[in-house]
C-alpha cells in the first residue's frame, strides 16, 4: 500500500502539463485504473481484511485526488506566469504614428462657400468641364470674334480631320453653368456652381486649372441691392468678421449689364491680411445684373425676369483666408504644407457663426 501511494504521488508530482496529469488520473483512478482495480479486490477479501484495507484504500484515493487538484492549480498558475512573462507590454513606449488624411484646402473652402450660400437659399448646380463652345461663350453674349475669347486663353478640344461639329472647349469659367441651370430649371432660380475651370496661363498667381464658384439668382424684381447684401453676408461669414466694407467698381463683362468688380476693405499690415479693416482694397470677384441676351439664351423671358450673377476664384479666396502666398502650392506641394496651414478636418463656418462674432 505504501509503495502504491509513493508511486502515484510521484507520478502526480512529475506531470509536466495538464494532459500528462489527466493521464495519471486515468491510470490511477479511472475505471481501469490501478486504484480502482484494488477497490474491486475488496469484494473478494474476508470481512476482517476488508475492514482493515477498505479505509486505507479510500484514504489513499482521497489523497491522490487532492494531490491531482493541487497539481492542477499549480500548473495553471505556472501557465499564467509564463503568459505574463512572454506577453508583457511596455505601455510606456510611444505609439506608432497614425496616418491621418487631410482635407485639401480647395475642398475645404468649397465646402465653406457651399454651406454659407446654402444658408442663403442657394442650391448647388454642376456642369461639364468639357463644355460646348456655345455654352461657354455664345450663350453668354461672347460671339465668335469677341476679344474675351482671346483674353481667356482657351484650351480647345482637338477635332479629328473632317469632323465639322462645333468646337468644344475646356470651360474657361463656371458661367456656362448659369445657362445650363436656366435651361434645366427656368425661373425663379437661386444656384451656386462650384467647379474646375481651365485657362492656358501659368505663373505665381495663375495655374492652368483652377476653381471658381458662380452665383446666379433670378426672380421678378431682383436688383443690385440684393447682390450687394448677399455678397456682404457671404464675405462676413467666410472671413469670419462682424463687419466688412465692399466696394463696387464699374466694370465690363459681356454677360452682365451693368457689371461690377467687387473689392473688400482690408489691411496687409505686418504682411498678414486682415479683412474688414485697413486702407487697402482687395478684388475678390466679378458680378453684375444678368444681360437680357443671356436670359434669352437660357429660355427665360427678360421682360418678366431679371437677376444677378457673380463669379469668384475659390483658389484665390482660399489663399486670402489662409494666407497661402503661391497658388502653385495648392497643386504641387505635398502634405507638409497642408499640415502647416492646419487643414486637419472639415470645419465649416456658417452664416450664423459669422454673424454672431
Ligand atoms: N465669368 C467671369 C470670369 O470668369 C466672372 C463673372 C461671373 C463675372 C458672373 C460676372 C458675373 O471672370
Amino acid at each position: 500500500m505504501d509503495d502504491l501511494r509513493e508511486k502515484w504521488l510521484a507520478a502526480v508530482a512529475g506531470a509536466g502539463d495538464e494532459s500528462a496529469l489527466e493521464s495519471v488520473r486515468v491510470a490511477a483512478l479511472g475505471k481501469k485504473g490501478e486504484i480502482s482495480a484494488r477497490m474491486r479486490e475488496l469484494g473478494r477479501m474476508t470481512p476482517e481484511e476488508r475492514k482493515e484495507a477498505g479505509p486505507r484504500l479510500n484514504a489513499l484515493k482521497d489523497e491522490i485526488n487532492a494531490a491531482i487538484a493541487a497539481k492542477k492549480a499549480a500548473l495553471a498558475d505556472a501557465a499564467l506566469e509564463e503568459r505574463l512573462r512572454t506577453e508583457w507590454l511596455d505601455v510606456t513606449l510611444p505609439a506608432r504614428p497614425a496616418h491621418r488624411g487631410t482635407v485639401h484646402p480647395i475642398a475645404q473652402v468649397t465646402e465653406e462657400v457651399t454651406a454659407i450660400f446654402a444658408d442663403l437659399g442657394f442650391s448647388v448646380a454642376e456642369g461639364p468641364q468639357v463644355e460646348s463652345d456655345w455654352h461657354n461663350f455664345d450663350a453668354l453674349n461672347i460671339p465668335g470674334h469677341h476679344p474675351a475669347r482671346a483674353e481667356m486663353d482657351t484650351f480647345y478640344m482637338a477635332r479629328g480631320a473632317g469632323d465639322t461639329r462645333p468646337p468644344h472647349v475646356l470651360r474657361t469659367h463656371t458661367s456656362p453653368v448659369q445657362i445650363r441651370s436656366m435651361e434645366a430649371a427656368g425661373a425663379p432660380l437661386r444656384v451656386i456652381c462650384p467647379g474646375r475651370v481651365y485657362r492656358a496661363d501659368y505663373d505665381q498667381t495663375h495655374t492652368p486649372m483652377f476653381h471658381q464658384v458662380e452665383g446666379l439668382a433670378i426672380d421678378r424684381d431682383i436688383s443690385m441691392a440684393n447682390l450687394k447684401w448677399v455678397l456682404e453676408e457671404f464675405v462676413k461669414a467666410f472671413f469670419e468678421v462682424a463687419e466688412v466694407e465692399l466696394r463696387f467698381r464699374a466694370s465690363h463683362f459681356p454677360f452682365t449689364e451693368p457689371s461690377a468688380e467687387v473689392d473688400i476693405r482690408c489691411s496687409w499690415q505686418g504682411g498678414t491680411l486682415k479683412v474688414g479693416e485697413g486702407d487697402d482694397w482687395l478684388e475678390i470677384l466679378g458680378s453684375g445684373m444678368v444681360h437680357p441676351k443671356v436670359l434669352m439664351a437660357g429660355n427665360i423671358d427678360p421682360a418678366a425676369w431679371q437677376g444677378f450673377a457673380f463669379g469668384m476664384g475659390i483658389d484665390r479666396i482660399a489663399m486670402l483666408k489662409y494666407g497661402i502666398p503661391d497658388l502653385r502650392a495648392f497643386f504641387e506641394s505635398d502634405l507638409r504644407w497642408l499640415r502647416h496651414y492646419g487643414f486637419a478636418a472639415l470645419d465649416v463656418p456658417t452664416l450664423h457663426r459669422g454673424l454672431s462674432r
